[in-house]
């Protein structure tokens, strides 16, 4: 099942002359389907190749029956016309075969460094563009010679819509018949459709069929075990990182500033907000000194939203490939949306999308940066995206212009009521009643301490107690401090620079 749009796109372009189509899926079996959607009024065979089956002609659909000597539609499976299995062969066939059709060639694309199967492939194709038939590629990551790169247009096979998903159920449920119970609700079904976005066909119907076997039925307990495979999917995929929120124990001291607006911004993700037509929060900047929290921010945003957190790493989407880059960011951002509602976190945003040192990457970063920002002003999903930075002379200015980020916060060094929540927050994490400390002289001497440092003594006070063999105390703890050198001080001129800029500028967490 496609949907109709994307099949009368891919009309158009097989009727306006493009010579090869190509798609980048692993997902045949829609493939087929569309190619088979497509055909129904457009009078033109198809014709299938692997390098497995040969050139065979496929059935088409019920409405474009045919026949002939090399693959009779009642003979399964189909056989291949003449020698076609080796690339050249097929190609070269092709080039001789007068009548319009597709032809669907799998996997061909790493065949093309041979020069010989790109330069065939290249006379096929511009035979073609004078006339209806079409070459279809498909495989998973398709990298083509340049000088084929410019003859192809890009289809973009839409990950699975919701009704296909919600056939993929059906279809399982169907299979599985006698071997399952089905315990399950509309509202149930629907909830599993939405934990389904984001994976393929094949993926969904594995792990329906998983999570329908596992216990013999299916009900909504389901939704869960789908949520969790589809974590692993997302984690093989290697761009993001899926932290559920109940998988998220971060505990923020301070921040009172930022929490009131998050607090306020949440409004624009309810059903009021939409009925007004109002746009949902975009995201926020959280620019500021090291250790003082702002990873941990993005977390805990997350976790009082009990809203998914995906941490988008943007130095794994660099590829050596021209455009792989941007494919790679569109690819992270496509499945973020399909977890939506969802906090995108993009951690160091100045390492992914700044400028770079030297102007090695012939404009890479540059790029990126532009199709970030594009995706950021039109985004349509509730992903609200929560970036942090540390060096704001590496932060393209235009990022930090008014209505790019919703807001642009700075951390500073953590003040005295913040430091005494951070030594809290510190003591009870490693099992310490904050009531045997004198908090107040804690505070007093890890004044210049950013959070990082704060929770640093705390552990190194009580590896020494341990070493020691006696309760950790305040004492410990304040020789701890006296003997740490913080960053306020080694880096001083760093972070004066720091606050100077941003201070004036953004406001303030606190
Ligand atoms: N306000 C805070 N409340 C509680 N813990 C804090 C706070 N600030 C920092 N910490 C502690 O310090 C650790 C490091 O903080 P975090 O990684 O969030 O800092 P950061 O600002 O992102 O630093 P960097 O610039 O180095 O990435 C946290 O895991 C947490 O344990
Ligand atoms: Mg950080």
């Amino acid at each position: 099942m496609s949907s109709p749009s994307s099949v009368s796109h891919f009309q158009t372009l097989v009727m306006s002359f493009h010579g090869v189509i190509v798609i980048e899926t692993v997902e045949e079996e829609r493939v087929r389907s569309l190619i088979n959607t497509a055909i129904n009024d457009m009078q033109l065979a198809v014709f299938e190749w692997s390098i497995a089956q040969g050139l065979t002609r496929a059935q088409g659909n019920i409405h474009n029956r045919w026949t002939n000597e090399y693959a009779p539609p009642e003979k399964q499976p189909p056989q291949a016309i003449g020698k076609t299995a080796e690339p050249l062969d097929m190609l070269r066939h092709i080039e001789t075969m007068a009548y319009p059709a597709i032809y669907w060639l799998k996997d061909l694309a790493r065949h093309l460094d041979d020069a010989v199967v790109a330069r065939q492939m290249r006379e096929v194709v511009q035979q073609f563009s004078q006339s209806r038939s079409t070459l279809v590629l498909t495989g998973h990551s398709i990298t083509l010679p340049p000088d084929l790169a410019q003859e192809v247009v890009y289809f973009d096979l839409k990950l699975p819509q919701p009704e296909e998903l919600y056939q993929t159920i059906s279809e399982v449920v169907r299979s599985l018949r006698g071997k399952i119970k089905v315990e399950i609700q509309p509202d149930g079904i629907n909830a599993l459709v939405q934990a389904m976005r984001g994976m393929t066909l094949q993926q969904a119907r594995k792990v329906i069929a998983y999570a329908a076997l596992h216990d013999s039925k299916l009900s909504a307990d389901d939704v869960n075990r789908v949520l969790q495979r589809k974590v692993q999917v997302l984690h093989e995929d290697g761009l993001l990182d899926y932290i559920p929120a109940e998988m998220n124990p971060a505990q923020l001291g301070g921040f009172e500033g930022l929490k009131n607006w998050l607090t306020r911004a949440r409004v624009g993700f309810g059903a009021q907000a939409k009925a007004f037509n109002l746009p949902p929060p975009r995201g926020i900047l959280i620019v500021g000194i090291q250790g003082c929290g702002k990873s941990l921010a993005a977390k805990t945003i997350a976790r009082t939203w009990s809203m998914p957190l995906l941490k988008l790493d943007a130095g794994r989407l660099y590829d050596k490939y021209i455009g792989e880059s941007e494919k790679n960011f569109r690819r992270a951002v496509t499945l973020a949306e399909t977890m939506a509602p969802a906090v995108l976190w993009i951690d160091e945003i100045e390492k992914g999308f700044g400028q770079s040192d030297n102007d090695n990457d012939g404009g890479l970063s540059r790029r990126l940066f532009g199709s970030f920002l594009t995706w950021l002003q039109e985004k349509s999903e509730q992903v609200f995206v929560v970036a942090t930075a540390n060096d704001l002379t590496r932060i393209p200015p235009e990022l930090l212009r008014k209505g790019r980020f919703d807001e642009i916060f700075f951390v500073d060094l953590p003040n005295e009521v913040e430091r005494a929540a951070i030594v809290q927050i510190h003591l009870r994490r490693r099992k310490q009643d904050p009531q045997r400390f004198n908090l107040a002289d804690l505070v007093q001497v890890t004044d210049g301490f950013s959070g990082a440092e704060i929770e640093q003594v705390v552990i190194t006070a009580l590896y020494r107690a341990i070493h020691e063999q006696r309760p950790v105390d305040t004492d410990l703890i304040v020789e701890e401090v006296k003997a740490t050198v913080p960053l306020s001080i080694s880096r001083r001129e760093d972070l004066h620079r720091l606050r100077t800029m941003a201070q004036e500028r953004f406001v303030s967490v606190k």
